[in-house]
């Protein structure tokens, strides 16, 4: 599956840059489900990368906010052979609901690997954490970013996370050439929690670009 991801720096706030000529013009969705460009990361190489090495074997993964799939196809490639990968997103930015090219093009990309099980969870996490029991042994944070929505997101879900598993922010801290500022949700978050010691039990195990990576004592 050919997939684009993000290059540094980053050009203007909305323009995100992909190194490919053509994709400016196929920004649409219906393209990347189409197969005319690749479906799009909303992230890095080196991201794409810390993805992989920490979903690497992992039998409980949870990702909120899914988009084309990229992410999710990523840590689909390395994950336990007996795993399960729960994919939560309601698609609702999508102007054509019924059609929802985003959702067409991240089911495309997912199901480009035969890898585990994938169950897709079509609902905002809020709703989705109100009826979870499982325990999770890596959850990605990359849904609702303002201050409010992600604090949600880290109050609903970090109780699943077993100890030694990993919760992974993403748009979370400042870097060179990067796209952040320090009044994004999960930046501001990550500082009240981790790097000024609210939750005593996680400690920050990697950054990188815009992820910070904490794993539960
Ligand atoms: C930044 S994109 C995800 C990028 C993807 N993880 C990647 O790296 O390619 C954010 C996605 O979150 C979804 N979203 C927004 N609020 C959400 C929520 N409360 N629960 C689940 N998904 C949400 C949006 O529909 C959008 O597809």
């Amino acid at each position: 599956m050919r997939y684009a991801v993000l290059n540094l720096p980053r050009i203007s706030d909305t323009a995100m840059t992909y190194g490919n000529r053509l994709i400016p013009a196929l920004r649409h969705p219906v393209f990347g489900w189409l197969g005319l460009r690749p479906v799009l990361a909303q992230h890095t190489a080196d991201e794409h990368d810390a993805l992989r090495r920490w979903a690497r074997d992992r039998a409980r993964i949870v990702e909120i906010g899914v988009a084309e799939g990229v992410s999710a196809l990523a840590m689909r490639q390395v994950m336990s052979e007996t795993g399960s990968l729960y994919l939560i997103d309601p698609f609702h930015l999508s102007r054509l609901q019924t059609l929802n090219f985003t959702r067409r093009a991240a089911h495309r990309a997912v199901e480009s690997c035969s890898r585990g099980e994938v169950v897709w969870i079509e609902e905002f996490s809020f709703k989705a954490a109100s009826g979870w029991n499982k325990p999770i042994d890596l959850l990605l944070i990359d849904g609702d970013h303002s201050p409010r929505g992600v604090q949600q997101d880290w109050s609903d879900w970090n109780r699943f996370i077993e100890p030694g598993g990993v919760a992974i922010f993403h748009d979370a801290r400042l870097f060179d050439g990067g796209w952040t500022s320090a009044d994004y949700g999960p930046v501001r978050l990550i500082d009240a929690l981790f790097r000024k010691g609210r939750a005593s039990s996680w400690r920050i195990v990697e950054e990188v670009h815009s992820l910070v990576v904490v794993r539960r004592d």
